[in-house]
């Protein structure tokens, strides 16, 4: 026996989730205020048959007009069996006619057999003819005091302002995914089935808050699964799309990894577009609920997803509609990653200003004032090796890494050079010009400093006289661009 008939509530308290249609269905009996006529709305599966047959018992049940039928009577065990003489129901799909009413009417004109009422139960009641309609007001307006109209519908509106006027209307809600959820755990647990919280929760997703529809699908699920009913069966079985699917892109989206949102595009495209759309707004309902996703986000989110269930309209197809819309999202993330880039680089900047300095001065000064500190830096350790330096070491270049110098050093200079160069002077040339800087020394031929500046400037003026073209610019490749060779003094 499928499940939902097996658990069909026989009784008030067992109907979930109709608290107020209960409430004063109970009340009414139990102070005996009944109408003529009550109108059962709302969605599929909700309970209003359900609650009919209930009221119809309660009515009929010796004690009765009772909201606690006692179960024992001859009454309540035809009513529970549905087949009470005086409880007669009628599908109004399949009997629309004028004389399908004609012969329904002609029946409240003998009183009950058995029980204190005559219940007529119309189903689908919006599915009768006008003229059916209207052969039925008369009675319903004025039926025999032993008569009870018990109409249901899914379709409230389709019905005539008269029926609507001369009937206590009961609007069936949807019922809660949670109140559901408790309800199917313990018919699972009489049923002896495990389950996987997920997979439940999917297929009471899929029912839309209809009773009826979630108990079906459970069957299914329980047919299909063998053993434990699991997401991954449960997603498999109602074909739709596995909401950590979701999740998924959502990360993508977040991390603006545009080739794994493409990936997943590619895994759901085959999909109802309307059922992903549904899935993506759960997500952002959730996100805003649970703060997972700031508020703008999510607002700018759901602008987008309104823009694209535009584009559905014009038939666009599925690929393009989730490329567009996950695209979009990743694009109106980017305010905020502006925002992050800002704070990055004020921590650089941060970081920047308490560093000691060394490396973007270093950076701003020429190669000849690099020089010059390097000689403040050996005086600082050792004056007399910092004077011989001075005196005795000229910086020609600094290029490539290469620094090249010509060095004229006396030999007092020179043994200090011996013995200090590894290490004084080699640190702080890698302190000035970097680890790894090559010193190419150019060897001084004349003993006399004074007669090498002056073989020097000799070299410079004969280079000037040349006036190659090659010569002048290896000469600005060594001492810079602008450097003004017409102003160099002959002597
Ligand atoms: N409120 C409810 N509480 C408990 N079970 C319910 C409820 N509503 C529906 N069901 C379950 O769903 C089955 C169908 O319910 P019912 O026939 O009352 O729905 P309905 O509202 O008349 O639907 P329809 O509009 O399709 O006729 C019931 O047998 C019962 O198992
Ligand atoms: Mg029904
Ligand atoms: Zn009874």
């Amino acid at each position: 026996m499928v499940l939902a008939l097996k658990y069909r509530p026989k009784r008030f308290e067992e109907i979930i989730g109709q608290d107020a249609i209960v409430k004063t269905l109970t009340n009414s009996l139990d102070k005996n205020r009944l109408a003529h006529a009550y109108l059962f709305s709302g969605l599929r599966g909700a309970g209003k048959t359900t609650t009919a047959r209930i009221f119809a018992k309660a009515l009929q049940c010796e004690n009765g007009p009772t909201s606690n039928p006692c179960e024992k009577c001859e009454n309540c065990v035809m009513a529970n069996e549905n087949r009470h003489i005086d409880i007669i129901e009628m599908d109004a799909a399949s009997n629309r006619k004028i004389e399908d009413i004609r012969e329904l009417i002609e029946h409240t004109k003998y009183k009950p057999s058995v029980g204190k009422y005559k219940i007529f139960i119309i189903d689908e009641v919006h599915m009768l003819t006008n003229e059916a309609f209207n052969a039925l007001l008369k009675t319903l307006e004025e039926p025999p005091e032993y008569v009870k109209f018990i109409m249901a519908t899914t379709d409230p509106l389709k019905l005539p302002a008269t029926i609507l006027s001369r009937v206590q209307h009961f609007r069936f809600n949807k019922i809660k995914n949670s109140i559901i959820e408790n309800y199917l755990i313990k018919i699972l647990a009489i049923e002896n089935v495990e389950f996987d919280e997920e997979a439940l929760r999917l297929i009471i997703k899929s029912a839309k808050g209809s009773v009826r529809d979630s108990l079906t699908l459970l069957d299914q699920a329980i047919a299909f699964s063998k053993g434990r009913i699991d997401l991954d069966s449960v997603v498999e079985m109602l074909g739709v799309i596995n909401p950590e699917i979701i999740n998924e892109i959502f990360e993508a989206v977040k991390s603006g990894d545009k080739k794994r949102i493409k990936e997943i595009i590619e895994e759901i495209k085959d999909y109802d577009i309307e059922s992903i759309i549904d899935e993506v707004i759960i997500y952002l309902k959730d996100a805003l609920f649970e703060g997972s996703l700031p508020l703008i986000t999510v607002q700018r989110f759901f602008n987008i997803v309104a823009d694209v269930k535009e584009l559905i309209k014009y038939n666009t197809d599925n690929e393009f509609v989730l490329t567009l819309m996950f695209f979009r999202m990743t694009e109106a993330m980017k305010p905020h990653k502006i925002d992050d880039l800002i704070k990055s680089f004020e921590k650089k900047i941060d970081i920047e200003t308490y560093k000691p300095q060394k490396e973007p001065k270093i950076l701003k000064k020429t190669p000849e004032d690099m020089f010059k500190e390097l000689i403040v830096k050996i005086k600082e350790k050792d004056i007399d090796l910092g004077v011989c330096f001075e005196t005795s070491v000229k910086f020609i270049s600094f290029e490539n890494g290469v620094l090249t110098w010509e060095s004229c050093p006396d030999e007092m200079c020179k043994e200090q050079f011996k013995r200090y160069f590894s290490p004084v002077i080699r640190p702080l040339i890698n302190e000035i010009f970097g680890i790894g800087t090559k010193i190419e020394p150019i060897r001084c031929e004349k003993k006399n400093e004074m007669l090498e500046v002056k073989k020097t400037e000799k070299r410079e003026s004969s280079i000037l006289q040349d006036k190659s073209e090659e010569v002048i610019n290896k000469v600005r490749e060594i001492f810079g661009s602008d450097v003004k060779i017409e102003k160099i003094v002959h002597k």
